[in-house]
């Protein structure tokens, strides 16, 4: 079994293999999810909206990125686990990026981190690499510029839009990431970005030709509900099969048919007889 890194991550583009990426967060998927044979598993900051039920990513933390991060970790053999920067560990300060990434590898025993953004958050990537970390980069929609994009709308949909987003690109690509998710914009900037860069791209909501995929396990077996996002392909509907454990379960219990003996420890008989003898005595 060859260990995935981040080296070859960035050989499969020159190979031509797609690169297939889950978002997850606990021990129990992310071990299911190495099994079954992805190549990268990351431990989104989609953590807050996916398990925690926040409304954004932007509340949640470094201690509980860490948390979920050694989890996933503890559960992977051969994936690469990249560990998800949350909102305002890297944005303030080069210090801070460097040293929260460096959690994320010491702490999280992630092996990258990904970081939104292009060109504003150049310098706090660089100085992350020359640490010594792996960096994911993610630009289009960003999740955690959720406010200054005016909500969740799709990026790069206008020639200007599209050519700074290819801008950045570049950019990231210069400063030394190795490879970039493409998330929430047309299908033609995402080829022609793929076509442009020798990093791979992994796309979300961002079409056929990128180099590899990436969509939340929850959206793909169907934990999450209905109203998920035009990207996402159902591929089970995992809830529909709780719902009706959880109800039978309760008839079960309701009516008296849970447990049955079946499901229960039994005394021997012997020892049974001297517990009677021994309550009657005391009586
Ligand atoms: O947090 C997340 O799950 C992500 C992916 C959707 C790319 O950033």
């Amino acid at each position: 079994m060859e260990k995935i890194t981040s080296i070859k991550i960035r050989e499969m583009k020159a190979s031509g293999e797609k690169i297939v990426m889950l978002a997850t967060y606990d021990y129990l998927t992310a071990k299911m999810v190495d099994e079954a044979g992805a190549d990268a598993i990351l431990v989104g900051d989609s953590l807050a909206n996916v398990v925690l039920g926040h409304r954004d990513t932007l509340s949640v933390g470094m201690e509980e990125m860490l948390h979920h991060t050694r989890a996933v970790a503890n559960g992977v053999k051969r994936a690469l686990v990249v560990g998800d920067m949350p909102f305002m560990s890297y944005q303030a300060s080069t210090e801070d990026a460097i040293r929260n990434a460096g959690r994320f590898l010491k702490e999280g025993h992630a092996e990258a981190v990904k970081v939104e953004g292009g060109r504003k958050m150049i310098r706090k990537i660089e100085a992350i690499i020359d640490s010594g970390v792996p960096v994911m980069g993610h630009l289009g929609l960003t999740p955690q510029w959720v406010h200054q994009f005016g909500g969740y709308r799709v990026r790069g949909k206008t020639w200007s839009a599209a050519r700074a987003i290819l801008d950045d690109a570049k950019r990231l690509e210069q400063a030394g990431v190795f490879s970039i998710v493409l998330e929430a914009m047309p299908w033609q900037l995402a080829k022609l970005i793929t076509e442009k860069l020798e990093i791979p791209t992994i796309g979300i909501g961002a079409g056929p030709y990128c180099d590899g995929q990436v969509l939340v396990l929850h959206d793909l077996i169907g934990l999450t509900g209905s109203s998920v996002p035009r990207f996402v392909k159902r591929y089970a509907e995992v809830d529909k099969e709780v719902m009706k454990a959880l109800e039978s379960f309760k008839r079960d219990v309701k009516s008296g048919k849970f447990p049955s003996l079946a499901q229960s420890y039994e005394m021997p008989p012997e020892e049974m007889r001297k517990l009677i003898r021994g309550f009657r005595q005391k009586k």
